[in-house]
């Protein structure tokens, strides 16, 4: 589904002296099955973008149409219900949770749409046999490497069958070899027909072949793409 912009706005501590414009009018559209990176220093509003998009956050003004539909003046559980079926997140720390086992953590964020277990087990297994961790599944997350946490996080955020993969500077961690794997498993992902977004500050991301379209941010406008 499109994803369309219209003169979107986002002030923090509105009405305070400390208030902030981290977005200022950015209109865009975002095209079905494509990649394309959010690209911008650190505090241009890549993140504060991404959620918005992501329904973690509202505008302050300005319009976000996912597909047909508007999301400004949409309820909360609404907004919940559409990330959930919608969206993937992938973050920077990958944010697994420690404790839990590789299956455990990916099943997480199904557990809101009271799956069936049983099914729910067999989708991540297969998940984590796609991505060659299978024998993994039991282990627990802060026993994984670098490379292997980077797979669980992606892992997690396909376990919903979402239509929008968004990850958020997913690279910044990661050394250039495990950057450019990342880049590889989006590839594969762009190839099963998902929308994916990207926010970077990182050329092994907005300068791959992968990313299809690259859109600069700058103190919270597009000054590019
Ligand atoms: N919750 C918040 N409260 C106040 N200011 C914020 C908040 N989140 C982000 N900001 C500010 O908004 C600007 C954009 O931040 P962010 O979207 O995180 O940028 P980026 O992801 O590009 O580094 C920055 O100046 C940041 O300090
Ligand atoms: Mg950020």
């Amino acid at each position: 589904m499109r994803i369309v912009l219209e003169n979107v706005h986002k002030v923090f501590n509105q009405g305070r002296p400390n208030a902030h414009e981290a977005i200022r009018g950015v209109s865009l559209s975002i095209e079905p099955n494509r990649v394309t990176c959010l690209k911008g220093a650190s505090g241009s509003g890549k993140s504060t973008l991404l959620s918005m998009i992501g329904c973690l956050s509202r505008p302050t003004a300005g319009r976000i149409h996912l597909g047909e539909r508007l999301l400004s003046g949409l309820p909360e559980r609404f907004l919940t219900d559409i990330r959930r079926h919608t969206f993937g997140f992938i973050f920077q720390q990958f944010n697994l949770i420690s404790g839990l086992s590789v299956l455990e953590n990916i099943m997480l964020p199904a557990y809101p749409l009271a799956p069936d277990h049983r099914q729910l087990t067999a989708t991540a297994s297969a998940l984590l046999d796609r991505f060659g961790l299978a024998h993994k599944a039991r282990n627990p997350v802060q026993w994984l490497s670098g490379g292997e946490a980077q797979r669980v996080a992606i892992c997690r955020a396909l376990i919903n069958d979402p239509r929008i993969l968004i990850a958020d500077e997913p690279t910044a961690n990661l050394d250039t070899r495990l950057s450019r794997d990342f880049m590889e498993q989006i590839r594969r992902l762009r190839e099963s027909g998902r929308t994916v977004l990207i926010t970077s500050h990182d050329p092994v991301v907005f300068d791959s072949p992968v990313v299809e379209r690259v859109i600069e941010l700058c103190d919270g406008q597009v000054v590019g793409g």
